[in-house]
């Protein structure tokens, strides 16, 4: 056919594509707001000086758009603040205990529950009370709370995820999968006596929150059957993990998230909850264990560290608000909301050619810094770098996760050198709108084009524990 010079075709093609467009959009609406502040490029400067080149030690008042955490940051929805105003503060037996361990007990398939007041608590007691000196725990990647906890327990920590979850840029629709031939012959190299459980988490939060798929966990399970080794999950985000094995596991699309969520959980023998983060509140966490005889013990240690075994640390009105949580976590419009909101970001970065962490995780975008950086050596802590420069160019807050999170080597004393050396961009939950990803999106990309690349740090103050939290740093010199 002749073209029609009077229609502009490229204009027709684009208004009739506008046309087919659909897009989701967050399933809830605001009911109250409140105020961030943005500084000036001096403020800035003068806080990051007084932080210590250390983004957790700014004060959240200097902060713009805060993508530290998504930890304790999410919005909680009218339900959840209406049923703050039912909390039962009885010191014992508080109804909303009750009303948690059913919820918990319904969507996570667990028998007992210990409340705890943050997921490191329940990490703490389950360690304690199943490890000893001269053990080893099998792990999917590590986590900075979790391990420490093992070590502290007198356990080696042993890494079995497969070896590519340590390469940013290698696909995989499942990259916090267990590597099944490492497990396989820690467990017949440790066996039961030395290994207390296989610590399982999902999804995994170092390796940039990348999932683990229904198939790896029943073999992990199977595995672990056959060696009689129990396998613990840290459930902090098994709902996200719940939502991808939706979206990406053969013979999964069809069944909800809260299904998927209880068919992955009993594949294991109990789990530590960080209820800051799946569970939509500000405070509060669990351990769950389905063996009567560990629970019992774990009953008896929970009152010498958290509070009595029906609140852990928590308040009745805590509870509640995490028990209505978790109903609201589990529903499918909830999590592509929240996961999209995630996507949305690493997408617009990824057009960008801005390097990040590939595929795109479940609650963060991870920024790989040793792209950023090319010749900064590791031990100028490239990723502390990237997330102070980011901080100085829109006051959007993003955290380390690579050299100085890794910490040292319990027995050599030596930096571990992690392969990946990253700054993570968490999003909290249902807490900004899409403006502010396209505002942070545009303060990394402008540091990613920057001209003159910084240095790197110095570190000058090192704790001894956890060392990411507080540790200062100064400015290497610029040539
Ligand atoms: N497990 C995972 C996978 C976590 O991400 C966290 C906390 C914990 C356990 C510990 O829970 O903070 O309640 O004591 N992660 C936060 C973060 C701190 O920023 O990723 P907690």
């Amino acid at each position: 056919m002749a073209p029609n010079n009077d229609v502009d075709h490229d204009k027709l093609t684009t208004a009739g594509q506008q046309h087919k467009r659909r897009s989701w959009a967050e399933p809830y609406k605001i009911k109250m707001v409140e105020p961030i502040r943005m500084t000036t490029r001096e403020q800035r400067q003068r806080a990051l000086e007084e932080a210590g080149y250390n983004t957790f030690l700014i004060r959240s008042e200097d902060v713009y758009i805060d993508l530290l955490t998504d930890s304790g940051t999410s919005a909680m929805s009218d339900w959840q603040w209406a049923g703050m105003m039912l909390g039962d503060e009885a010191y014992a037996g508080s109804k909303n205990y009750y009303n948690l361990e059913a919820t918990v007990a319904k969507h996570y398939g667990y028998k007992h529950l210990i409340p705890t007041h943050q997921g490191r608590g329940a990490e703490h007691i389950l360690s304690q009370i199943t490890t000893k000196g001269g053990d080893v725990v099998p792990g999917n990647m590590y986590f900075t709370t979790t391990r420490y906890h093992q070590e502290h327990a007198g356990a080696k920590f042993i890494d079995i995820i497969m070896p590519e979850a340590h390469d940013p840029t290698f696909i995989h629709p499942f990259k916090g999968n267990v590597d099944l031939d490492k497990l396989e012959s820690v467990l017949k190299e440790y066996g039961t006596a030395r290994i207390p459980y296989v610590s399982m988490a999902a999804t995994v939060n170092m390796a940039g929150g990348q999932p683990v798929s229904m198939e790896n966990m029943r073999q992990v399970r199977e595995l672990c059957n056959r060696h009689g080794v129990p396998v613990m999950l840290d459930a902090t985000r098994a709902v996200e993990n719940a939502y991808f094995i939706q979206q990406r596991e053969p013979g999964y699309s069809d069944k909800s998230v809260s299904e998927i969520l209880l068919e992955f959980c009993r594949l294991t023998d109990g789990g530590t909850m960080s209820g800051k983060k799946d569970p939509l509140v500000n405070i509060g966490g669990w351990l769950s264990l389905n063996d009567d005889a560990l629970a019992e013990k774990a009953r008896n240690m929970v009152v010498v560290y958290e509070g009595l075994h029906t609140y852990g640390g928590m308040s009745g009105r805590d509870m509640e608000a995490m028990a209505r949580g978790i109903e609201e976590s589990v529903q499918d419009d909830h999590m592509r909301a929240r996961v999209g909101q995630v996507e949305y970001l690493g997408e617009l970065l990824m057009e960008w050619g801005i390097p990040i962490v590939q595929p795109i995780g479940g609650h963060a975008v991870y920024l790989d810094a040793r792209r950023f950086y090319p010749d900064m050596p590791q031990e100028c802590f490239p990723a502390q770098t990237l997330a102070a420069e980011l901080y100085l160019d829109s006051g959007v807050r993003s955290m380390e996760r690579g050299i100085v999170s890794a910490g040292r080597d319990v027995v050599t004393g030596e930096n571990h050198q992690p392969k990946l050396e990253l700054v993570r961009l968490t999003i909290p939950r249902r807490v900004y709108t899409q403006a502010h990803m396209d505002v942070t999106a545009e303060s990394v990309l402008s540091v990613f084009t920057q001209s003159q690349k910084p240095k790197g740090l110095e570190m000058v103050y090192e704790p001894e524990y956890l060392r990411f939290f507080q540790a200062r740093f100064r400015p290497l010199e610029t040539a």
